[in-house]
């Protein structure tokens, strides 16, 4: 069941609110992103830096917060930037996402005065690379380490991976 959307129009506001802390003097392109997990929301900016490939996009600061925070599971995820049009999560942020989402739960994003364009994270990133691609791989040239092994996640949380392609 996604999340109703009372609590999906509260996320982006949560979005909206955040992406004016913003730190983007290098791109002037501001960024906030709130995600839902376990009933809490965690909103979060882009944080860029005078070394540049050091900046770090809203979305994965937002995960980051809720993953502190205790949670493994994230449930929607709402990201407001742009201008003329909404912005997508970048590649990068999917596959952060991806990690802790199932493929249905909600992602939306807009800019701060238009519509939310409202999809899934399978829709941005079919088949997506995730912790059982690395079990399946475990074994062969395995170092026997268990901390090096992938977590368990339940396959609640994210692995129907089907997301529509038959190719695995
Ligand atoms: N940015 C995000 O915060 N999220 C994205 O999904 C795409 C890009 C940020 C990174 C950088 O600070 C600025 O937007 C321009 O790329």
């Amino acid at each position: 069941m996604p999340p109703p959307k009372s609590v999906l129009e509260q996320l982006l506001r949560a979005a909206a609110e955040v992406r004016k802390n913003a730190y983007a003097p290098y791109s002037g392109f501001q960024v906030g992103a709130a995600v839902l997990a376990g009933g809490q929301v965690y909103a979060a900016c882009n944080v860029e830096n005078s070394s540049f490939p050091l900046g770090v996009c809203a979305e994965r600061n937002a995960v980051a917060m809720a993953v502190a925070a205790g949670a493994k599971r994230i449930d929607a995820v709402a990201v407001v930037g742009g201008g003329a049009r909404p912005a997508a999560p970048c590649g990068g942020c999917r596959q952060v996402i991806a990690e802790f989402a199932a493929p249905e739960a909600p992602v939306l994003y807009a800019t701060p005065d238009g519509a939310p364009v409202t999809t899934t994270i399978g829709a941005l990133l079919p088949a997506a690379f995730g912790p059982e691609d690395l079990r399946a791989g475990q074994g062969e040239g395995s170092t026997g380490n268990p901390a090096a092994r992938a977590p368990g996640t339940r396959r609640s949380a994210a692995r129907a991976r089907g997301s529509g392609t038959s190719d695995r």
